[in-house]
């Protein structure tokens, strides 16, 4: 069985990439074959600064190999060493009905977001598709946000397959829906748009005071705390044992204690949860040609696997 995800490189990633994707992603190198990305090409719809994009190319690289992803078992690549995707993104979009794309929730919310509406972020999902279609992808672990894409990446693959010949493998998404949302540190969806986040691997002083400032209710010191709807219990739940957990909850109820100190109780347990991951990640830091390697030898493979069905889609429709 082949996996395959991207993520897109946006700068430091957060409690809410890691919870939501990157984990889930990284545990299915034990299981199957991985196949992971870091889809600069999307990137490009929506950052206008070549700076930031070497920048945050270079920081999710170093983030998914300090959580773990392991380039022995998982091929790790950049979206745009394989220009042959946009080959395939292009097959694709001559069977792409512009009603399918214009239903796009996410395009609707850039849009609403003031991105501009350039051709690139409109044909987002088509470039998508290719990614997940070149490299014969049969599962695909995304957060709920991406639901709709992979949608469009089985129609398009049906599509395809229908009029030019069985080329594709038509894809399933892996989405934990039993997954409740990470909250931010203000309640809303943890996510860089809102500035709510908690970053794995920024500042150590800024994580503290951003834990410091978790938004609470005014309940006095003296009462019992609601424990439903509360981002201080949905987070340590994350990152802490069952019996701790308990602990803290049975804590919040009884009332006596103030939230200053229960934060701190959560950032001593997030600190703990991600002081290995951390470490690792100033080891590769310090060894910046190890990553440049790892993502060559990646892009080596991914070209190889891709070439197969590249050419086959050429073949189906006429080019070769
Ligand atoms: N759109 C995805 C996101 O923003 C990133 C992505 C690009 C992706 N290509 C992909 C994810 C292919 C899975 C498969 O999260």
């Amino acid at each position: 069985m082949r996996i395959l995800s991207g993520i897109q490189p946006s700068g430091f990633l957060h409690l809410g990439n890691f919870f939501g994707m990157m984990q889930r992603g990284i545990r299915w190198q034990e299981k199957g074959e991985v196949f992971f990305f870091i889809a600069d090409f999307h990137a490009l719809t929506t950052l206008g600064d070549p700076e930031a994009l070497r920048r945050n190319v270079r920081e999710a690289a170093l983030a998914f190999l300090a959580c773990g992803l392991d380039p022995k078992r998982a091929v790790f690549f950049r979206q745009s060493a394989v220009p042959e995707v946009l080959e395939l993104s292009w097959l694709l979009s001559t069977v792409t009905p512009i009603g399918l794309l214009e239903r796009c929730h996410s395009y609707k919310d850039k849009l609403a977001k003031g991105i501009a509406p350039t051709h690139a972020l409109f044909a987002y999902p088509v470039l998508m598709a290719a990614d997940i279609l070149l490299y014969r992808a049969d599962l695909v672990p995304v957060g709920t946000d991406q639901k709709q894409h992979l949608e469009v990446t089985r129609d398009l693959a049906v599509k395809f397959n229908q009029t030019f010949g069985p080329v594709f493998v038509v894809p399933k998404e892996d989405i934990d829906e039993g997954l409740a949302t990470i909250p931010g540190i203000d309640g809303q969806k943890m996510s860089k748009s809102y500035g709510n986040t908690l970053e794995l691997f920024g500042d150590r002083e800024e994580f503290r005071r951003r834990v410091m400032a978790i938004r609470t209710d005014s309940t006095p010191v003296g009462e019992p705390k609601p424990v439903a709807g509360s981002v201080l219990v949905s987070l340590y739940r994350l990152v802490s044992e069952p019996q701790e957990l308990e602990e803290f909850i049975s804590s919040m109820r009884r009332g006596g204690v103030g939230y200053a100190p229960l934060k701190k109780e959560l950032l001593s347990k997030l600190e703990r949860f991600l002081a290995p991951f951390r470490e690792r990640y100033e080891e590769l830091r310090a060894k910046p040609q190890l990553v440049d390697e790892v993502l060559e030898e990646g892009a080596r493979s991914a070209r190889a696997a891709a070439a197969p069905t590249w050419e086959l889609a050429r073949r189906a429709v006429g080019l070769l």
